[in-house]
């Protein structure tokens, strides 16, 4: 056994590195670990902002984002991409988060070239492969193969054991978008400057409430798109909203959306928020209506109700916990779930006060205790 655990830890796109970078933080100042970092360049852009915010300097940047690239093709590009590097260099353990296909493809090259998996987030499921599309698959094809298994919550948990993973290879740990967001809320006390564009977007509002919007789902791309913008355009019809929505790059969203909304009287476009501007216009909003993951477990956090507009979630907690509703992309079913929201006091209220159930902040560090612990009882190659 080596002194020191290699891991390589191998990702691509915004949401991964934002979940990543508390684990990254500690691995690289624990003696106990070398940490190897490489990004597939799924993203570019959004990646970027990220890894600059904070200070990661990925080892290897394998540059494979090209516009409007079909699953497979990327795949199999960077399955070609990734093997050099995991030959070079040899880690112990490579490490992955979620559900993209950077790291479904990471975690394949891992195990074809037998060196153990650590899934990060393991056990999100909606039970539908069709929502989320393609990543309920991803994360069951990291599931079937991971030595580790960290999952977020105790339902993630029993949705792994359903699947007949071994119980003793799964640790329920918080999710680390929870320590993301704390760090990124404690950076903000001492530097508000960083949150300048959402300060803006707060003036701009002028006292009528702030309504944030994402949306870049695959499968809201044939036909959500539309219902989601005709949605907008009938809430922003109201005098006392200011929809405040940075579109994803994805040419397939940004276009519509702008051809939609452009020049509507409240609504306000923007290109991807850096993640502190975001975090400042998810606690400024009076609720976010959004598709993304990340937020259905952020928001709850800063006490903001989220109309999540999808037909299934993988992420039930929040809907249990009375801090998200699953709307999907009905328009006139957006509409009445957004009026309820901004006319009923009592139901904001009572989504704003519920229960966070993703984590405690220290999701990070529970998972480094656990791979530092193997890491001294056991040669992990041997026990994967
Ligand atoms: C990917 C993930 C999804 C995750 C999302 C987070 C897969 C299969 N999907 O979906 O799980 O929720 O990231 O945002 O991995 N683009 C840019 N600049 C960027 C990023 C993307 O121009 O910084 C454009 C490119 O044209 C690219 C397109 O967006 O082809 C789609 O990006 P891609 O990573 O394939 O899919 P996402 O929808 O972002
Ligand atoms: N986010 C951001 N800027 C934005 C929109 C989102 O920094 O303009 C962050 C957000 O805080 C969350 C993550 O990006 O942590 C979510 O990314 P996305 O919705 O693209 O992916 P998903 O979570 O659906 O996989």
């Amino acid at each position: 056994m080596r002194a020191r655990l290699k891991v390589l830890t191998v990702f691509g796109t915004r949401p991964e590195a934002i979940k990543l970078f508390p684990l990254l933080h500690r691995l690289e100042r624990d003696p106990r670990f070398v940490s190897r970092v490489c990004v597939s360049g799924q993203h570019r852009g959004m990646l970027k902002q990220v890894l600059e915010l904070m200070d990661i300097a990925p080892d290897h940047d394998l540059r494979l984002m090209r516009e409007g690239e079909y699953l497979n093709i990327f795949t199999s590009r960077f399955l070609a991409a990734i093997d050099p590097i995991l030959q070079a260099e040899s880690p112990d353990l490579v490490l992955v988060q979620g559900d993209t296909g950077t790291a479904f493809g990471a975690a394949m090259a891992a195990h074809y070239r037998r060196i153990p998996v650590a899934h990060v987030e393991a056990g999100l499921r909606s039970g539908n492969l069709d929502q989320p599309w393609p990543e309920e698959f991803n994360r069951k094809a990291i599931a079937a193969l991971a030595h580790y298994h960290f999952a977020p919550t105790a339902r993630a948990r029993e949705d792994l054991l359903a699947e007949n993973v071994p119980a003793e290879r799964i640790r329920v740990t918080g999710n680390t978008v929870i320590d993301a967001l704390y760090w990124m809320r404690d950076r903000l006390r001492c530097e508000p400057q960083l949150a300048g564009t959402a300060g803006e977007l707060e003036k701009l509002a002028a006292g009528r409430r702030i309504i944030g919007v994402t949306c870049h789902r695959r499968e809201n791309l044939e036909g959500g798109i539309a219902r989601i913008a005709a949605a907008l355009q009938a809430i922003a019809a109201r005098k006392d909203v200011l929809i405040a929505f940075p579109l994803h790059p994805n040419p397939q969203v940004s276009g519509p959306m702008r051809a939609a909304l452009e020049e509507r009287a409240r609504i306000h476009l923007m290109e991807p928020l850096g993640y502190p501007d975001f975090i400042r216009l998810m606690d400024v909003s009076h609720f976010m209506l959004s598709d993304s993951g990340g937020v259905q477990e952020e928001a709850p956090a800063l006490g903001t109700p989220v109309l999540v507009m999808r037909k299934a979630t993988e992420r039930p907690e929040g809907i249990a916990a009375g801090t998200a509703r699953l709307v999907g992309t009905d328009p006139a079913r957006i509409v009445t779930e957004a009026s309820r929201l901004l006319d009923d006091t009592g139901a904001h209220r009572s989504m704003a006060n519920a229960h966070n159930p993703y984590g405690d902040g220290r999701a990070a560090e529970r998972i480094v205790q656990v791979l530092a612990r193997d890491r001294i009882s056991h040669s992990i190659r041997q026990i994967s």
